[in-house]
Parts: C-alpha cells; structure tokens; sequence
C-alpha cells in the first residue's frame, strides 16, 4: 500500500541514530570544539545553559562563561532584577577596567588611605589635570613612610614616576598577559597616543584567565551573557533595559517561535538603530519554514526544538513537535545556506548527543536537565532518603506559570500571558527533582571530553568539519539496548552515565 504524503515524513531524535567511526590521525591537543553561537560570536565550548528559572541566574551563567560556553538568564522575573543579573555577570570579571579611579600628584597618602578603603583597591594610576599618566602608586609605596607623616606627605613624592610599563588603548588580552608576565608587574596602565589614561588592566584578571583558559570574553574582556526576553506587553523595555545592562544576547524565547509577533520583534531588535548591535536569537522552531522566517527577520542565530526537553508535555498537550534530530536537521537547511547558526534546545541526556546535534546541523546545544542540580543553578538542596536533590521544573509548569509562590512574568512563553486566573492555565510541562550534580566544572568537563572523544571517533578536528565529515546510520530498539551497559548490575556510577 502507498503511504500518502500526508504520512510519509520519518521524524528521527537521538536514540534513533549513531554516528558512524570515522579514519582518525588526530592527537588529543589537534582537536577544537570553538563553534559559532550566533553570526558574530564564538565559544570555545559549544555549550548554552538554558532560560529556566531552575537553571540560569547569575551564578550560572558566570559558571558557563568561565568554561566557554554561556548561560541565557531565564525571564520569569521582573525586568529591573533581570537586568540586575546582567550586571552581576558583567562585573565578574572585569579583563580591562575602563574607568579606573586615579590620583592626583598633590594628594596626601591619608586620602589617597581613604580613597583605597573606600573603593577596596590598593593601587592607583597618577594623573594630572589632563588625565596623562604621570605615575603609578599602590599600597607598597606607602610602607617606607611612617604614618605620621601622611598628612603632609603627597603621592608625588613616594609615586613610581613616568617612564612606567604601559599598554596601548586597543592591547589584546593576549599581549596584556605577556607584558604583565614579561616585566612582573600587578597592574598595566593604557594610554593613547598622548599618554592620556584610557585604562588599567590588573594581575587578578590575568591569574583567572590562566584558571580559565577557555573563558568567553567580550571584547572588553567582560564574561559574555545572555539573557530571554519575550513579545508582549513590555517586553521592548525589558531588552532595552537588558541591553544598557550590557547583555551580549537577547534571546527571543517561546515554546512555538513561528509567530508573526515574535518574529517582528527579532526584526524591530535587528534594524532598531538604539538595539541593532546586539546578537538576536530567535526561537524555537522545529521546521524549515519555521527557521526561515527568523532567517528573514534578520536573526543572528535560530534555536530549535519543540518538545524535546525533559520536562516538556508540549507534545503530548498538544499533538505538536517534530523528533529532535529531524528538526535540527531541517532547521539547518534553512540557515546553513544563510550563514545563521543554529542551537539544538532540549531532550539531551548524554554527552555522545552533543555530537550527534551537531552532525545533525547544529552549532551549540542548549541543556537543562544535564546542567539542573548543579551548585551553581538557583534553589536549595533538597534530602530525600539520605540523597541529595534539587528542583527542575519547565517554564510551563503550574509552578513556573502560576502565581503560586511570586508572580510569573513568562506566561507568554506559553502564549497564555492574558490568562489571570490560575485555574485557567493550561501547562505543558512538569515540575520535578534531579540528583544533586556539584559543581558545573565537573560536568562541564565530563559534557566537553565526551564532544571531544566524539570528534576523535568521527576523525574531525573542529566542529565544522564534524558537521561535514559526521554520517548516521539510523538504529533498532534492540541497536539502542545494545548501546546501554546490559546484562550487568551498576555497581558503582560513573561521572558521565546515569541509569
Ligand atoms: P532539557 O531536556 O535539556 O530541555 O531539560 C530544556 C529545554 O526545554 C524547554 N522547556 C520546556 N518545554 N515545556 C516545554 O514544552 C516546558 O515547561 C519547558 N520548560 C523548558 C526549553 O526550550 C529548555 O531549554
């Protein structure tokens, strides 16, 4: 019998395909996971916490800059303490301090004492009343003067004077690092051309590169973040209130993104002179349609996925979804050609899946249930039994979505945000609890091995060639319990597999 077309399209997600092992001449060092997140910025790991308010808040996204990745602050909050978070995530690590607090040469030690109390610093550029660099001055300088006579001793006189160690405005982080190694120096002064102060960079910020040598910086050497904004009512206010917060990724987030109201929003961000700067990604989608009008709306990146998430019951609520590795895929056709990355969004449970998205065309993945439970995701440790839990829930749950507990500000993720009484809501997700996981470093580092030991598998060096050279052959149930530890009891757990 012939299938109509009606029925004829086979969804696959990741159970339901392996990638296949590829010729590989590769070491270990050969192999580099940077990946674009959106047309113009990369991370060095391809890895994006996701919008969920059991997920994402400034300790997280902090967590996931620092291993090169980034974090989308979730929404279900008011703009005022979202655009806080921004701001929290900003100031963590600040690479170049572009308006450092300076001195004067006729200040005496006992203000130049309060002025380091007050701001917690212990050194400071000289300038004189043009803002030219005349001298460095730090609490080291004050040691050899007995403290009696601060009072009447000024900076100049115990000041290390020009010529000092010096930066151009525009140095890279890079050639910062090796002049502050090079001349053992703690801080590194830049100037323009006319030796007026532009800004200072420290030794701290140089001691956390080395600790995170994977990092995603702005180009200020600021950690990079992200955060979700919706469409309706004030939704303009909150992204340009996250924008002066100095958000780098506006990340237009609902569960069906194929809406003609989302999309002009992603269209306003991208030709609005005040917004247009920023990165824009639009979603989520699950067809080639559906990605292409982000595509057209200008969007720097599309995310897909409707219903794969572990907490989701869009699908089963609705009817509606499309099987995770068929929806990246047909995403892809839409973008690839268009230079757009695209950002698989749910339904990951193993780190073999991170490749599989992204032979299925993705660019970077989106986690939450992987990364829920973590220290660094919002909420307390929950005991049960002697074990350790905490909570996930999907921002269309009764919790996320109702007014029990504090006000929900992300209803229209759901298209429901006119629905004012609680009875009236109509959930697609679930609300539950996941082993407690320690630290994001530690998983992060299980997730980015796995991506590596995929490529290794595949012979890919980079992610590009990955999404080139990765081919799938499509398995049977009896294939996927073969791919499982079987006929053996779990003694012991190992960090990277859960039964
Ligand atoms: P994972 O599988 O990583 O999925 O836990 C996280 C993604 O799921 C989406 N999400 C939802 N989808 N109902 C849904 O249908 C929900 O309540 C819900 N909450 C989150 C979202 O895309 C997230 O990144």
């Amino acid at each position: 019998m012939e299938i109509p077309e009606k029925f004829a399209t086979l969804g696959l997600t990741y159970d339901d395909v392996l990638l296949l092992p590829g010729y590989s001449d590769l070491a270990p060092t050969d192999i580099d996971t940077t990946s674009r997140l959106t047309r113009e910025l990369s991370l060095k790991t391809p890895l994006i916490s996701a919008a969920m308010d059991t997920v994402t808040e400034a300790r997280m996204a902090i967590a996931m800059a620092r291993q090169g990745g980034i974090g989308v602050l979730h929404r279900n909050l008011s703009i005022g303490d979202q655009a806080y978070q921004v701001d929290l995530v900003k100031r963590t690590q600040t690479g170049i301090i572009s308006n450092p607090v300076t001195i004067g040469p006729d200040a005496t030690l006992e203000q130049l004492d309060r002025l380091a109390g007050e701001y917690r610093i212990s050194g400071f550029p000289v300038v004189d009343l043009d803002n030219r660099l005349i001298g460095m001055i730090t609490n080291r300088d004050l040691r050899f003067t007995p403290v009696a006579e601060w009072a009447t001793t000024k900076v100049d006189e115990v000041m290390t004077p020009m010529p000092l160690i010096t930066g151009p405005s525009d140095i890279s982080r890079e050639d910062a690092t090796s002049l502050l190694r090079r001349h053992k120096r703690e801080r590194l002064p830049l100037v323009d051309a006319d030796g007026r102060l532009t800004g200072l960079i420290t030794v701290k910020d140089f001691v956390k590169g080395e600790q995170f040598p994977d990092a995603s910086y702005d180009a200020q050497g600021r950690l990079l973040v992200g955060a979700a904004i919706g469409y309706f009512g004030d939704a303009w206010e909150r992204a340009t209130t996250l924008i002066d917060a100095g958000v780098d990724v506006l990340v237009a987030d609902t569960a069906h993104g194929n809406v003609r109201m989302l999309i002009d929003m992603v269209k306003r961000l991208k030709t609005d002179p005040a917004t247009r700067h920023v990165q824009v990604i639009g979603g989520n989608v699950a067809t080639r349609d559906g990605a292409q009008s982000f595509v057209d709306a200008g969007a720097d990146a599309v995310k897909v996925g409707v219903g794969p998430g572990s907490i989701c019951t869009t699908r089963v609520v609705t009817g509606v979804g499309v099987p995770q590795v068929s929806a990246v895929y047909e995403a892809s056709l839409a973008c690839k050609p268009a230079g757009v990355p695209v950002i698989a969004d749910g339904g990951l449970r193993y780190s073999g899946e991170i490749g599989k998205a992204i032979v299925a065309g993705a660019d970077t993945v989106m986690l939450g249930s992987m990364l829920a439970g973590t220290e660094e995701t919002p909420g307390d440790l929950i005991l049960l039994n002697g074990k350790q839990y905490k909570a996930y829930r999907g921002m269309g749950s009764m919790g996320a979505m109702s007014s029990r507990g504090k006000k929900s500000y992300s209803k229209d993720r759901y298209f429901q945000a006119e629905v004012t009484s609680d009875d009236m809501i109509v959930p697609e997700g679930i609300e539950g609890q996941v082993p407690y996981k320690g630290s994001l470093a530690t998983v992060a580092h299980q997730l980015v091995g796995g991506l590596h030991q995929t490529m290794f598998y595949v012979g890919a060096r980079t992610i590009p060639e990955l999404q080139e050279k990765g081919r799938f052959m499509r398995i049977t149930s009896a294939s996927l319990k073969e791919s499982h530890p079987h006929d053996v009891q779990m003694t012991a757990e190992a960090p990277n597999y859960r039964s």
